[in-house]
């Protein structure tokens, strides 16, 4: 095999990807369990573009005639707290990105450039994910206790809109 490395890193992606997409699924039922429609909505919808990044990933091991592991790097953290849910979710996004932006660079400096710009394309969508998290946090900071109580107005008011045609 010509990418051996690439393997190695796209593999090791794979795995942190879908870590990722347990853990915001988890988050998401824990969000949904407590009333809070919203950073429920957000952990999900998250969870399923981390799931369209292994799927990219795996297509590229494929090409390069390597296998897809798809076992996750680690397991799954049990937070209830939203704060700490939004802290660590902006932890693992920022991680995600650094070691793309590295891996992007390894993938080039062996003429990979293929794998290279698919780990461009991914920290752009793992910092996309930090700002939406962090903008979670600020709100939190600034409206303190009220942004939990909005969040489960917003659920009230969902469902007293009548049911979904
Ligand atoms: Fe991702
Ligand atoms: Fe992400």
């Amino acid at each position: 095999m010509k990418h051996e490395k690439s393997v190695i890193l796209l593999n090791k992606a794979a795995a942190d990807e879908l870590a990722a997409v347990h853990q915001y699924m988890y988050f998401h039922f824990q969000c949904d369990d407590q009333g809070y429609d919203l950073l429920a909505g957000l952990f999900k919808t998250t969870a399923i573009e981390e799931m369209l990044h292994i799927e990219r990933l795996a297509e590229r091991i494929l090409f390069l005639k390597g296998d897809v592991d798809l076992v996750a790097a680690h397991g799954v953290e049990h937070l209830a707290d939203v704060r700490k849910m939004l802290e660590r979710a902006a932890e693992m996004e920022t991680q995600s990105a650094a070691d793309y932006n590295t891996w992007a660079n390894e993938c080039g400096a062996n003429a990979d450039s293929a794998s290279k710009k698919l780990f461009e394309d991914l920290v752009a969508d793992e910092e996309r994910h930090f700002d939406q998290y962090d903008t979670e946090l600020d709100n939190m900071a600034k409206f303190g206790d009220r942004y939990l109580a909005l969040q489960s107005i917003e659920r009230s008011k969902t469902r007293s809109a009548g049911p979904v045609k």
